[in-house]
C-alpha cells in the first residue's frame, strides 16, 4: 500500500497545460502513473488496483481491494484539505482582524 501510495501520481506533466483526446487528468492520470510505475518497478495486482482506482468517485472503476479504498480516501482528504487550506487562512485573517477591532 506504501508503494502504491507514493507511485499513485507518477506523472511527468503538467495537468494544468497538458491535455488529452480520451479524457480529462482526473480519469487518464491514473493510467499514465500506472504505466510509468511499471517501467521503474513490477507492480502486484493490489499495487496496480491502488493505482488505478485512487480517483474512485470522479471514476466509476470500484476498487477491488481495502487498501485501494484508503488510499483514495486519503488522497480525497488531502485534496480538500489543498483546496480548503487557501480558504481558511483568509478567513482566520479575518476573523484576527475582527478580534483586533474590538
Ligand atoms: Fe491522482
Amino acid at each position: 500500500m506504501a508503494r502504491a501510495g507514493l507511485l499513485h501520481d507518477l506523472f511527468f506533466y503538467d495537468w494544468r497545460v497538458t491535455k488529452f483526446e480520451l479524457g480529462t487528468h482526473a480519469f487518464i492520470h491514473a493510467r499514465v502513473a500506472v504505466r510509468n510505475a511499471e517501467k521503474l518497478t513490477p507492480l502486484s495486482p493490489m499495487e496496480k488496483d491502488i493505482i488505478l482506482k485512487h480517483m474512485w468517485g470522479a471514476t466509476t472503476a470500484l476498487p477491488h481491494y481495502r487498501e485501494s479504498i484508503l488510499v483514495d480516501f486519503v488522497d480525497d482528504y488531502q485534496a480538500v484539505v489543498e483546496f480548503c487550506q487557501p480558504w481558511s487562512q483568509h478567513v482566520k485573517r479575518l476573523l484576527q482582524q475582527l478580534t483586533n477591532a474590538f
